[in-house]
């Protein structure tokens, strides 16, 4: 993957074909990431090579760049990050295509996201023609099409886990973040109704989102809600199976974005449905397989049509990443925080 195997300049001065990408060699705060030179990608036969015009930092590349919670790194690399250029989600313009690749050519406007490879934090990345990239939805400009498939991503391996469907009852914790705001589109383009969770200064937004109604966290504890519901989808992970089960349906499904307090979400997801009630989910959404190729591709059409817009907070250039991560670890940020890559020229 781009810019990945290696991060600081060669023995020999430079490199014969660089390009700029935010590098961090260590796990820690957001200082450890500074913009350097390293080996501009080249498009392998069955690869396409995409100038990269936005991407975004998301808490995938926080969780990546921390080492954080811990156990991450016996698959990340124990003592140091294997790799070192993150960025998990790209917008930008195909560059060159390798011998075999027949679906992109030079000059798609394409969007996706990287999964585990990651490599968006860069001027160019290499994507496999099979990978999760698509042409872009025509109404986007690179900047609004970054932020459209992290996020609602997770969204929509949850809801797809918990089989929502057209009439269902879901509440919604958190319905300002990333993947709460992809979780109250997907689910209203699918046409359950929707309670929306958030702080009072959102609420209109939440609305214009599509949700049926909004409670404020502020103002009043959803926990004690008296509407139950078919599935409580806590995108922000601040609650627990324990307080929301009362809010479950017989049969209700519980799903969190996070672990929960005592890390116990994934054992009550083995447990939980054993005894046939109100059980919890803990789907961990791959990124390899044909279901997440077609997930980019069906992000594409609720675009079109409509459905589907990703909510965007912050712009930052991409020289300006350290400050990027700084905010989105604030807990605070509403929707995505989109970095503008400007590509070199050479
Ligand atoms: N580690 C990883 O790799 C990883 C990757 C992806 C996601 N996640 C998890 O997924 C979650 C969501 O991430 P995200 O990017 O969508 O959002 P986020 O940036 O973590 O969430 C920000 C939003 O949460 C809202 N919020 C804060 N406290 C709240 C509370 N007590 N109740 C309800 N809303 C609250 C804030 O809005 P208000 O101003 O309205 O409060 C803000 O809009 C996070 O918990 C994160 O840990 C983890």
């Amino acid at each position: 993957m781009a810019g990945n195997e290696s991060c600081s300049r060669p023995w020999w001065g430079g490199y014969s074909s660089p390009m700029k990408a935010a590098v961090h060699t260590s796990y820690g705060p957001p200082d450890v990431v500074r913009i350097a030179e390293v080996e501009k990608p080249t498009a392998k036969d069955n690869e396409v090579l995409v100038k990269v015009h936005a991407t975004t930092v998301n808490r995938t590349d926080c969780g990546f760049r921390a080492g954080k919670p811990f156990f991450v790194r016996f698959l990340t690399g124990l003592i140091r990050p294997k790799v070192t250029v993150l960025g998990y989600e790209l917008a930008g313009e195909v560059e060159a295509v390798g011998s075999g690749v027949t679906s992109f050519v030079v000059g798609d406007r394409v969007f996706g996201f990287t999964g585990s490879r990651f490599g968006a934090h860069a001027e160019y990345l290499a994507v496999p023609e099979d990978g999760l990239l698509a042409t872009m939805p025509a109404n986007l400009t690179y900047e609004q099409a970054a932020p459209s498939t992290e996020g609602s991503h997770y969204a929509l391996s949850m809801i797809r886990a918990a089989k929502i469907g057209s009439g269902q009852a879901v509440l919604v914790n958190g319905a300002t973040g990333a993947v709460g705001s992809a979780a109250v589109q997907l689910l209203k383009s699918l046409g359950a109704e929707v309670t929306a969770v958030c702080g009072t200064e959102h609420v209109e937004l939440v609305r214009g989102l599509g949700a049926d109604r909004v409670i404020d966290y502020t103002a009043e504890d959803f926990t004690k809600d008296e509407q139950t519901y078919d599935l409580v989808l806590d995108a922000v992970g601040k609650s627990s199976f324990g307080q929301c089960k009362r809010l479950l349906k017989p049969g209700g499904i519980y799903v969190s974005s996070d672990f929960g307090p005592l890390s116990q979400n994934p054992i009550l997801a083995l447990i939980t449905p054993l005894f046939g009630g109100r059980k919890v989910l803990f789907p961990i959404p791959t990124d390899r397989s044909a279901r997440e190729q077609e997930m980019v591709k069906y992000f594409k059409e609720l675009i079109e049509s409509g459905e589907f817009k990703p909510v965007i907070d912050r712009r930052y250039p991409l020289d300006e990443i350290v400050e990027a991560y700084r905010y989105v670890e604030t807990g605070q940020k509403i929707g995505n925080v989109v970095i503008s890559v400007e590509p070199s020229t050479s």
